[in-house]
């Protein structure tokens, strides 16, 4: 993420503000704050980028970071035989070839198929014939390219309830990856679910990886997420500025500030919209789209303020 440096007119008006107009302290420093360009919401590769590679493969992990997109977010869940696997639906259907495969075993739920099964799968001509042979990842490769990449993971565990015990041996997974080292902790891992009781869990078998609840409850019911959850990640459409604010104002299980990764987002203008609501992420299938379009209002904003300042100066005679 860009830090931008303050423009030269603005600098040249705070040193205005305090020296030529002797605006009080408190008034220069709210005036700094004005100036000060708004911190750019981290943007989320959502399944990788699927609008680009089949989601949760890791062709969408090379995509994204080809794309520089440092996070990259997935869904894991457990084959009949215990094997975690990255796959967003219950079912094999829609992102893959297993009607094909095994024609006799619909439903074809992730569950009833051992991980040689799932091996066998094409997770990638669904999508295009670009990526035939493309597999549904173990959640072991997929550690491994993240790291590769040198990428940080949103994790979700998807659908928990039908996985007894997934969150103890998502830690061990995570463990034995060598992804529970400082490094990682501090900074390149949150794991998320849409199962409170299933964070709960996770928490408590591993207190200092943080986490994210995926909802949006109301603001006087937040303070009992905060005790083991570090992210409040809402879909889009439940984000308030007023609502961000109430998550902000609390303090998770590390002691920091609430964050809040709002999804899914693939619309420029909705994720400018979001970024001044206070939004810490935005989660997109097409994250390469959203960054650039923040940055491009930054651009305007920047303008905008140096545009301002010039006519201000020239309204002093300087
Ligand atoms: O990360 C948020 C998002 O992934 C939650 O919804 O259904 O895409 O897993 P879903
Ligand atoms: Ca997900």
């Amino acid at each position: 993420m860009r830090i931008r440096p303050v423009s030269a007119v603005t600098s040249a008006l705070l040193v205005l503000s305090t020296l030529v107009l002797a605006v009080p302290r408190a008034g220069a420093a709210a005036a700094a704050q004005a100036a000060a360009p708004p911190r750019a919401p981290l943007v989320i590769g959502h399944r990788g980028v699927p609008v680009q590679a089949p989601e949760n493969t890791l062709a969408s992990v090379d995509r994204a970071d080809e794309l520089g997109i440092t996070w990259v977010e997935n869904d894991v869940q457990r084959t009949k035989d215990g094997a975690l696997i990255v796959m967003h639906d219950t079912t094999l259907e829609r992102t893959t070839d297993v009607k094909r495969r095994f024609p006799g075993r619909a439903r074809w739920k992730v569950a009833d198929f051992t991980l040689a099964e799932i091996r066998k799968l094409d997770a990638g001509s669904w999508y295009d014939r670009r990526f035939a042979g493309e597999r549904v990842p173990t959640l072991r490769s997929y550690l491994q390219r993240v790291d590769r990449n040198r990428q940080k993971l949103l994790l979700e565990v998807k659908a928990p309830e039908l996985y007894p015990g997934i969150e103890r041996q998502l830690a061990g997974e995570l463990q034995r990856a060598g992804w529970l080292d400082a490094r990682h902790v501090r900074g390149s891992l949150v794991v998320q679910s849409f199962s409170a009781p299933s964070l709960k869990a996770f928490h408590r078998v591993r207190p200092d990886v943080k986490t994210g609840f995926l909802g949006a409850p109301k603001a006087s019911e937040l303070r009992s997420y905060a005790a083991f959850a570090d992210q409040i990640n809402p879909h889009h459409r439940s984000v308030t500025s007023a609502w961000v604010r109430a998550v902000h104002a609390l303090r998770g299980p590390h002691g920091r500030r609430l964050e809040v990764s709002a999804w899914t987002v693939d619309n420029g203008d909705r994720a400018v919209d979001l970024a001044r609501t206070g939004v810490d992420g935005i989660i997109s299938n097409a994250p390469h789209e959203i960054e650039e379009a923040l940055e491009e209002d930054r651009d305007e904003q920047e303008q905008e303020q140096e545009d301002d300042g010039l006519s201000i100066l020239g309204f002093l005679g300087l």
